[in-house]
C-alpha cells in the first residue's frame, strides 16, 4: 500500500555516490592513475618489466636490491590503489618466477612491509584481487577516446602476452556493460522504500538489460583471449588465481617479513571476487547452497570495503521478492524473473567459457606435463596441481559453477 502519510519519515534513499560508485563505471575505479611520485621509481621500474624480469629468471634479484620504500608520500585512494596493483603484480611475479615446483616461503621485508601497509590503507588482503587485477588496471590509449578494446591497454602485466590482456580487458568490458545494472539495483532498491511500482518495474527491466549486455562482453572472451590445443593459454587464468591459502604448493602459506613472523595465507584472484553478481543475487534474493555460499562470502574480504558495504546495504534493505510476492503484481513477477532468467543464463555462458579455457586446457596441459617448462615463450604451460579444486570446497570447480547457476534459477516465482 502507498504511504502518503507526509509526516512520516522516508528512510534514507540509497545512492552510488554513498559506495564511491560511478553511474559510468559501477565498480570499476573511473580512470586509474598509472604513474606513481618519483620516489616510486623503483617499483615502477620493475613492475612495468615484469614479463621479461619473470622470464630471465631475474625478477627476485631485482626485488632484493630494491630499497626500502616507506608508504608515505602515497596521497589520494588512486595513488593508494596503483601502489597496490603494483606490489601485487611484483608479488604475484616474485612468488612464482620459478613456477610450482620452485615458491619461495619469504616475501622480503622491503616489499612485504610497504605492501601491508599500503593494503591495510585500503582495507584490502596483500594478495593480488579482482579490484587490482581488473578494476584498476586499464588505461585508455587515447584519453579522449572510448572505453572499447581496440582504445585499452593493461597498466600492468604478467607473462601470457595478448591472451592475458584480452582476459583482463574483457572482464573489464564485463564490469563496464553491468554499470547500468548497479544503478538499477540503487534504483530498485529505492523504488521498494517509496514505494513505486512503475519506477521498481523500470529498474528491473534496466537491470535484465545489463545482465543480456554482461552475456554478450563475455562472448568476446572467445576473440579476444587465444585457445591453443595444448592449453598454453590457460597461462591467463593461473597468473590470477596463484594463491596462498589451500595450495599444495605453498602449504604453510607465505611469511611477509617485517609484519608476522607466522605464514599468512591468502586466496588467489578470482572475478568471484567481482561485486557486481554478489549484488545482483543479493538483490534477487538468490539463495545458494551452503558451500557455494561459504566460498561466495568468503571472496567478499577481497573486495574493497565500499563494495562490500554496497552488497551489505542490499542485504539489510527490504527483500524485493518478498516485496513482489506479497504485491501479487503480475508485470513485476514477470520483469523479476526476467533478471533470474537471464543472470542464470549468464551463468550458464561463464560455464561453457570455463570448460574451454580452464577444464579443457588444463586437460590438455596435464597430457603434456613434464614435457616443457613451466615458462614457454609467453605462455605458462603446467596447470597447477589444485586447479580442479580450487577453493570451492572440494566439489570441483564445475560442479560448483552449476550448482550456482542452478539455484540462481530455483529463484524464479512460479505463478
Ligand atoms: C576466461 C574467462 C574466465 C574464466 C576461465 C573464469 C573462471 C572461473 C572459475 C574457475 C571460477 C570458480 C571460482 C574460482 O575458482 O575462483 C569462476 C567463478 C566466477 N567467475 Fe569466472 N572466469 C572467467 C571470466 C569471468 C568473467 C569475465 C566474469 C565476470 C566479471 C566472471 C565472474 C565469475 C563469478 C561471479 C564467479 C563466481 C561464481 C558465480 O557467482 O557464478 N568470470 N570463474
Amino acid at each position: 500500500m502507498e504511504n502518503n502519510n507526509e509526516n512520516e519519515e522516508k528512510p534514507l534513499l540509497f545512492t552510488l555516490r554513498r559506495f564511491h560508485l560511478s553511474e559510468d563505471y559501477g565498480f570499476l575505479l573511473p580512470n586509474p592513475l598509472s604513474e606513481l611520485p618519483a620516489p616510486y621509481g623503483p617499483w615502477m621500474e620493475i613492475a612495468n618489466n615484469l614479463p621479461h624480469l619473470i622470464q630471465s629468471h631475474q625478477l627476485r634479484s631485482q626485488v632484493y636490491k630494491m630499497p626500502q620504500l616507506s608508504s608515505q608520500h602515497l596521497k589520494g585512494h588512486r595513488e593508494l590503489h596503483l601502489a597496490h596493483l603494483a606490489l601485487s603484480f611484483i608479488t604475484m611475479g616474485f612468488v612464482w618466477q620459478e613456477g610450482e615446483e620452485g615458491t619461495v616461503k619469504l616475501l622480503p621485508r622491503n616489499l612485504a612491509v610497504p605492501y601491508c601497509e599500503i593494503s591495510q590503507m585500503l582495507g584490502l588482503p596483500p594478495i593480488l584481487v579482482h579490484a587490482d587485477f581488473v578494476l584498476a588496471n586499464w588505461k585508455k590509449k587515447n584519453l579522449n577516446g572510448p572505453l572499447e578494446i581496440e582504445n585499452l591497454d593493461t597498466i600492468f602485466s604478467l607473462p601470457g602476452g595478448e591472451s592475458l590482456r584480452g582476459f583482463i580487458l574483457v572482464t573489464l568490458l564485463v564490469e563496464k556493460a553491468a554499470a547500468p545494472g548497479v544503478k538499477a539495483v540503487v534504483q530498485a532498491g529505492n523504488a521498494i522504500l517509496q514505494p513505486d511500482k512503475e519506477a521498481l518495474h523500470k529498474a528491473l527491466q534496466e537491470m535484465a538489460k545489463a545482465i543480456k549486455e554482461m552475456t554478450d562482453a563475455l562472448k568476446r572472451m572467445h576473440a579476444c583471449v587465444g585457445f591453443l590445443a595444448h592449453g598454453s593459454t590457460i597461462s591467463y587464468c593461473l597468473a590470477f588465481s596463484l594463491r596462498w591459502k589451500d595450495n599444495p604448493a605453498m602449504p604453510g602459506g607465505l611469511i611477509y617479513e617485517g609484519v608476522s613472523d607466522e605464514p599468512m595465507s591468502y586466496s588467489g584472484g578470482s572475478a568471484a571476487q567481482s561485486t557486481v553478481l554478489h549484488a545482483f543475487d543479493e538483490l534477487l534474493t538468490i539463495r545458494h547452497s551452503k558451500e557455494s555460499t561459504a566460498f561466495l562470502h568468503r571472496m567478499r574480504d577481497y573486495m574493497p570495503p565500499h563494495h562490500r558495504a554496497f552488497i551489505e546495504e542490499i542485504q539489510s534493505a527490504p527483500s524485493l521478492k518478498q516485496h513482489i510476492l506479497s504485491s501479487g503484481n503480475e508485470k513485476l513477477r514477470i520483469a523479476y524473473n526476467q533478471c533470474v532468467s537471464v543472470l542464470a543464463d549468464l551463468r550458464t555462458y561463464h560455464i561453457a567459457i570455463v570448460t574451454k579455457f580452464i577444464i579443457t586446457a588444463a586437460a590438455n596441459a596435464k597430457a603434456k606435463k613434464g614435457k616443457e617448462s613451466h615458462w614457454v615463450g609467453s605462455l605458462q604451460i603446467n596447470p597447477p596441481s589444485s586447479l580442479q579444486e580450487r577453493g570451492t570446497g572440494g566439489s570441483g570447480i564445475l560442479s560448483f559453477l552449476k550448482s550456482v547457476r542452478d539455484t540462481t534459477r530455483a529463484g524464479i516465482i512460479e505463478c
